[in-house]
């Protein structure tokens, strides 16, 4: 596994023509973030010694690797983090590290999962990190949006500022293992 994270700095002198039209309506600040994930990306593909290639973007929104990798990518703020792995599909997210509020809590945290991530808590957006790595790794065997309500954490698990968790989808999806931790402002978490 390979994994990096940068500041987004507004440079998108980096990217492929593909990459560009995939970004060409977007705001100023959502190219410049975009264009930091590829960079970061291509990084990480050339310490592997594989060429700079264009990662374009699927219909899910989802970065398409080349063959024999995969990837995930995120943004919070101005920090962007990028995963790569020649194993498995994986998921990884960044979030601010504060608890999540009221009326996402109710949107995100299933019934099920509420004693273990109580409202008010840090673990609530643990959580939410979890479910959007889950979001993440899986499309590459569903080829589809998750809703929230059907997954659902088997295992949340608090040691420290850390988390381990373990979500459970739908019938013939592989369950997500993810672990979770607070650096700094924000919370990062990644999952296979
Ligand atoms: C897809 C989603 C998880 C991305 O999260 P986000 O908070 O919007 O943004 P993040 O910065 O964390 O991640 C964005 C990156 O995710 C990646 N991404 C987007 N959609 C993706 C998908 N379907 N599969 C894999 N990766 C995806 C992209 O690389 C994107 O960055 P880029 O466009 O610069 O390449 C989110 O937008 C979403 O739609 N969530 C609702 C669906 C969901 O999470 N369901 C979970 C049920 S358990």
């Amino acid at each position: 596994m390979a994994l990096d994270a940068s500041w987004v700095d507004g440079d998108d002198s980096n990217l492929q023509p593909e990459e560009l039209r995939a970004v060409a309506r977007a705001n100023p600040e959502r190219q410049a973030e975009f264009a930091t994930g590829r960079r970061i990306a291509r990084r990480l593909l050339a310490a592997w010694g594989l060429p700079p290639i264009a990662i374009g973007v699927g219909p899910l929104r989802e970065p398409l690797w080349p063959p024999g990798v995969f990837g995930s990518i995120a943004h919070a703020g101005k920090l962007c983090s990028v995963a790569l792995s020649r194993r498995l599909p994986l998921g990884i997210d960044l979030e601010f590290a504060q608890p999540l509020e009221r009326d996402v809590y109710e949107e995100i945290v299933n019934a099920s999962e509420r004693s273990g991530a109580p409202l008010g808590s840090l673990t609530t957006t643990a959580l939410f990190c979890a479910k959007e790595c889950f979001q993440k790794a899986r499309t590459f065997h569903a080829r589809r949006w998750f809703e929230f309500r059907e997954v659902s954490a088997v295992e949340i698990a608090e040691v420290g500022d850390a988390w381990r968790l373990e979500l459970s989808g739908p019938a013939g999806i592989p369950a997500l293992r993810v672990c979770a931790a607070r650096a700094g402002n924000f919370l990062v978490a990644a999952g296979f």
